[in-house]
């Protein structure tokens, strides 16, 4: 999932950088399926984040800082920050 150079890709820094990792059962499941969500649909809503999401479970969290981390990682993939796609 890293860079080509062994840096982090940007799901992997969006996971990071959100809070969003979890356990190692739950989160490569959440970041593989965060990659392919984001190929299909490089700029989801919050909502088809978590609809793209539905099918990872894990019964430790809320989910809300896994779905900052794919916003986190689309916002990035876009050339935006957080911020700047929020607003
Ligand atoms: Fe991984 Fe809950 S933290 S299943």
């Amino acid at each position: 999932m890293a860079n080509a150079d062994g840096t982090l890709s940007a799901i992997q820094e969006g996971f990071r950088m959100m809070h969003g990792l979890q356990c190692g059962f739950c989160t490569p499941g959440m970041i593989m399926r965060a990659s392919v969500l984001l190929r299909e649909n490089p700029d989801p809503t919050e909502e088809e984040i978590r609809y793209g999401i539905s099918g990872n479970l894990c019964r430790c969290t809320g989910y809300q800082n896994i779905v900052k981390a794919v916003q986190y990682a689309a916002a990035k993939m876009n050339g935006r920050t957080l911020q700047e796609a929020a607003e």
